[in-house]
């Protein structure tokens, strides 16, 4: 298995550019399966997880063309023949449970396995299965596969108890294409929703209320392929903002989506920091006394559960005592241990972790758990002393588009060892 080794406290220096969103290509990538032409999606960032769905829509019949280099990816998903998502492929990635919706609006009739992804607690599906139910699918489990079928969906009002990302977004692409009008409420407010919503209106959709708790959509009879550009992904701006952070550097963030960070920019400022926003690029300007803060991991616009891990990893050398609370995922913790291996005082308390700021961490040997677990001990190891080996790299790869190649080119000590 691959690892990265990284020697710590180098300054970094420069212009590092952000990727296109993952968790925005995944479902856009899914949302093609309710178009009948040719359509060619752009700044599709090269990571695992794109190029599992690309598999995941190649075993359903379409046909995929991916260029990394260009970061594009034409699909034609006309060829599309069949309605099952195989076990290899969604046991590695949840977001493949994405083109459930999308199959039973476009062809009444989905087989997926049950979802895997990262390995942070119970992550159900009852939510879209109940939503599916209410538009009027059938659903039963049959040898691990979720298998639904309906003549036709009917459009419904739904309900959802939290606001799910992955819920919302398979209940807008499975309404944009069926009858009557459904409506949502308690809808996730994710930027990567907005742009999933933005391309489908682009396509031809009824959708309103994007952004909001209340999602309003009137099914079309047909959409028409338009070719569309994936939004800069927050998390990866955020992982670089806090990669300088923790080196004390000042580095100008290329394509920082700087609108969806507003709420993490404002915990960092609490810190001390400051930042120069420019059109296209987000320069970072580190304090040289920052202080501890609290903040709490919430669904948008609250801190992005996606960036605590982090974040926790980046505030374990900032005096004083820092308090997470994490809102979104039972479990979201795992890679405490491994910090505290590099030195770091982390204690947790339920829901809570209390971070108590030490002077250094200083290198170790340790397992990325889960792929922002993984993120975390990359800030870890990037302003500790001495030499880190990270193991079990993959989780990295499956969000982080050419990161060695990235964190290198402004100057970090980082290597990837192929095993
Ligand atoms: C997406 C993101 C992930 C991010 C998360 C929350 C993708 C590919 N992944 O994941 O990076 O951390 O949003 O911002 O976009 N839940 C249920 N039942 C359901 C669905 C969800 O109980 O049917 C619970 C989950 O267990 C979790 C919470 O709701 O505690 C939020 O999950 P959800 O917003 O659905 O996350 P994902 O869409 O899986």
């Amino acid at each position: 298995m691959d690892k990265f080794i990284i020697k710590g406290q180098q300054k970094l220096a420069g212009q590092i550019k952000v990727s296109g969103a993952k968790n925005s290509a995944l479902k856009i990538i899914a949302a093609t399966i309710l178009l009948n032409d040719p359509v060619t999606i752009s700044n599709v960032p090269d990571l695992m997880d794109v190029r599992t769905m690309k598999k995941v829509l190649e075993k359903l019949g379409a046909s995929v063309e991916y260029s990394p280099k260009n970061s594009t990816m034409k699909i034609d998903p006309s060829t599309i023949n069949s309605y099952r998502a195989p076990y290899e492929l969604v046991k590695t990635m949840r977001a493949s449970f994405q083109v459930m919706g999308p199959l039973l609006a476009r062809f009444g009739n989905a087989e997926i396995s049950l979802p895997g992804g990262c390995n942070f607690g119970p992550r159900p599906v009852d939510y879209h299965l109940k939503a599916f139910e209410q538009m009027g699918a059938k659903i039963t489990t049959e040898h691990g596969y979720i298998c639904a079928k309906v003549d036709k969906l009917i459009g419904n009002h739904i309900y959802f108890d939290f606001p799910s990302v992955g819920a919302t977004e398979n209940v807008i692409m499975a309404a944009s294409l069926t009858d009557g009008v459904t409506i949502i409420e308690n809808a996730a407010k994710e930027p990567e929703v907005v742009d999933l919503a933005t391309f489908l209106k682009l396509c031809g959709a009824k959708i309103e209320g994007e952004g909001t708790s209340r999602i309003r959509i009137e099914g079309v009879k047909k959409l028409h392929a338009r070719d569309f550009t994936v939004l800069s992904d927050r998390i990866e701006a955020g992982t670089f903002i806090l990669a300088s952070l923790a080196t004390n550097s000042s580095l100008e963030i290329i394509g920082a989506p700087v609108f969806a960070l507003e709420v993490f920019l404002e915990k960092l400022k609490d810190c001390g920091h400051d930042f120069e926003i420019h059109q296209n690029s987000l320069i970072v300007k580190p304090s040289k006394n920052p202080k501890a803060i609290k903040f709490t991991a919430q669904p948008h616009p609250g801190f992005p559960t996606d960036l605590q891990a982090p974040m926790a990893a980046y505030l374990s050398t900032v005096e004083g005592t820092s308090l997470i609370t994490e809102g979104v995922y039972e479990n979201r913790f795992v890679y405490i241990s491994e910090l505290n291996r590099m030195g770091a005082s982390i204690e947790l308390d339920g829901n809570k972790a209390y971070i108590t700021g030490q002077d250094f961490l200083s290198g170790a040997p340790v397992m990325a758990s889960d792929l922002r677990a993984g993120a975390a001990l990359v800030i870890a190891a990037l302003g500790a002393k001495g030499t880190t080996e990270i193991n079990r790299v993959y989780h990295i790869d499956r969000g982080y588009d050419g990161l060695v190649a990235k964190l290198s080119a402004v100057g970090a000590q980082i290597e990837r060892v192929v095993g």
